[in-house]
């Protein structure tokens, strides 16, 4: 059997009523805040993610599904070669081959590009934003539902090909992108949006983790600290501590733990106006009533942010309990080549850890026919595909979930299928009704069961 690759998975109804009720209630609370989506491509050059993400970060070191995509596979040099292979000429063959293969592998690698796999949407929606020019629109506010790629040991809540709601705010500075104002107002939209679905008992946790100078001085000082104890730290973070110290606390190793927590957190080296930001993001965060804690080792695994960053956690969720992160990005557009500054700031919400605490309300989210149209008898197929087709058309603002059964089952057969279906309503199409233009229809849960005329059946089914 061909299953699915590993860290995959199907998603299947009626799971996937929930998912769809997520996106609809994301995408009204995204309306209401003024954000319009964006789609970027599922994969990008590799270049842009490991200059965006960072060099040193788990994702590109070790969770990018990364190729090299060649070009002019199937050439006519390609196909000569093939042959070459299955009937091989006379003398020394494979010496011919070996050479003229090796010549198009060279050539095939410096036009072949490397692609990988987007990990995730931030830097496709910075890259976007570059290409075009998209600061003539002044303030960008962007929000993206899609698909990305980590190469993760696959456990619960975590996965190969999981999907993101996000969205970015982004834009010149002259057009307020980098004002505390935005910070606030996209955490009191998660608080919002959190809610809208359903889900109660979240926590924000709120740090800011300063200017690129405040990092340099925060690199040296953990440089500092770690010189005693680095050589009884894990291999990566030996490395970390010479090309990115602030990448340590990113490690989950045990035995570092107690190493990492004497640490200094970056609250000690942030300057003036990071800490002016900082506050009043919180000022702000206080008085529309969002509550959040501060999390002073809070430092997020990519390396773009600056300022503002969090995390929102959700305890039903076990070790992987991130049901989203976030923050500021100041610098990212210039490091991916924009000829200005455009400060911004987003959020990716984990879709799959979304929809996972709110599985317990999976069935009261999917719908279930109205009514089971039963055909009953020889020829009575035609007669009830031109009832359901009326059903279905009645009013599309009434909605009805219309499902048709077959004229080869009996009627005891058409009942245990609309039961197991949950419809509502059983609707009998045989020839005595179609004579008389007037149907059986029964209620399946109380069993009444009444005589209505052709016309008045959308009516009558809708009545609940
Ligand atoms: P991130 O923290 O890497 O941030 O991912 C955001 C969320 O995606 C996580 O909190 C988690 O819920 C979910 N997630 C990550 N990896 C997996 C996985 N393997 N399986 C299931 N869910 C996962 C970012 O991606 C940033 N681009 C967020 C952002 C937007 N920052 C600024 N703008």
């Amino acid at each position: 059997m061909i299953k699915s690759p590993r860290g995959t998975r199907d998603l299947l109804p009626p799971d996937t009523a929930l998912w769809n009720f997520v996106e609809a209630a994301v995408r009204d609370v995204f309306r209401a805040y003024n954000f319009h989506e964006i789609r970027t491509p599922i994969f990008e050059s590799t270049e842009l993610f490991s200059r965006g993400v960072g060099e040193e970060t788990d994702i590109v070191t070790k969770e990018m599904y990364t190729w090299l995509d060649h070009a002019g596979v199937h050439s006519d040099e390609f196909l000569q070669i093939c042959e070459l292979v299955v009937n091989p000429p006379p003398g020394n063959p494979y010496a011919d081959v070996q050479k003229r293969a090796s010549a198009l592998l060279a050539a095939s690698r410096m036009r072949g590009q490397s692609l990988t796999l987007r990990p995730e949407n931030t830097a496709g929606v910075v890259r976007a934003y570059i290409e075009h020019k998209l600061w003539e629109r002044g303030l960008n506010k962007l929000f993206y539902i899609g698909p990305q790629f980590r190469r993760e040991r696959p456990q619960k809540g975590r996965y190969r090909q999981f999907y993101q709601i996000g969205a970015e705010i982004i834009g010149p500075a002259a057009s307020g992108s980098q004002s505390p104002a935005r910070d606030a107002e996209l955490l009191e939209l998660l608080a919002t949006l959190l809610e809208r679905v359903g889900i109660k008992d979240w926590t924000l946790e709120l740090n800011s983790v300063g200017c690129p100078a405040d990092r340099v001085k925060f690199n040296e000082a953990l440089r500092q600290a770690l010189a005693p104890a680095v050589e009884k730290m894990c291999a990566d973070c030996q490395r970390r501590a010479v090309t990115n110290p602030l990448r340590i606390f990113d490690c989950k190793v045990p035995e570092d733990q107690p190493i990492i927590a004497t640490l200094p957190t970056i609250g000690q080296f942030l300057d003036e106006d990071c800490h002016a930001h900082y506050a009043e993001v919180k000022n702000i965060l206080n008085a529309v009533g969002v509550p959040y804690v501060e999390n002073a080792r809070l430092v997020r695994g990519l390396d773009y942010y600056t300022r503002t960053a969090f995390e929102f956690t959700h305890g039903a969720l076990g070790a992987q309990n991130a049901i989203l992160g976030g923050g500021r990005y100041d610098g990212l557009a210039e490091s991916l080549g924009s000829p200005q500054a455009a400060p911004g700031i987003g959020f990716a919400i984990g879709e799959d850890r979304l929809v996972l605490s709110l599985a317990a309300t999976a069935d009261s989210v999917a719908r279930k026919p109205d009514v089971y149209v039963a055909p009953l008898g020889v020829g009575m197929n035609r007669e009830a595909a031109r009832v359901a087709r009326e059903l279905r058309r009645h009013d599309p603002a009434a909605d009805l979930v219309v499902e048709l059964g077959d004229e080869t089952f009996r009627l005891k057969k058409s009942f245990e299928a609309a039961d197991k279906m949950g419809a509502r309503y059983i609707l009998i199409v045989g020839e005595n009704e179609v004579a008389a233009d007037a149907f059986a229809l029964k209620h399946l849960a109380s069993g009444e069961q009444v005589t209505v005329a052709r016309g008045e059946l959308a009516r009558r089914i809708l009545r609940k």
